[in-house]
């Protein structure tokens, strides 16, 4: 879905973004080598930076829980 008509920003641009560590619309912007022009798509760039920061979030806990021994198997090893 394209959010940035001016710069062809698209959702999955934002995304790749804030797996990238992008935080703040603007850095959304940079990823793709452009800024904000007219505007008009910057309050749905800051909800799909909120979206995707908190699914990137999540998916990182997930990631850190899969990581962590569970208590069997710390039972096990001992
Ligand atoms: S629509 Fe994004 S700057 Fe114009």
């Amino acid at each position: 879905m394209v959010v940035c008509s001016c710069n062809r920003l698209t959702h999955v641009d934002v995304e790749t973004a804030v797996a990238g560590g992008a935080t703040h619309p603007r850095e959304v912007y940079a990823a793709r080598g452009c800024r904000a022009q007219c505007g008009n798509c910057v309050q749905g760039v800051v909800c799909l930076l909120r979206e995707a920061r908190k699914k990137h979030q999540l998916a990182h806990e997930a990631a850190a829980r899969q990581a962590m021994p569970v208590e069997s198997d710390i039972a096990l090893s001992a």
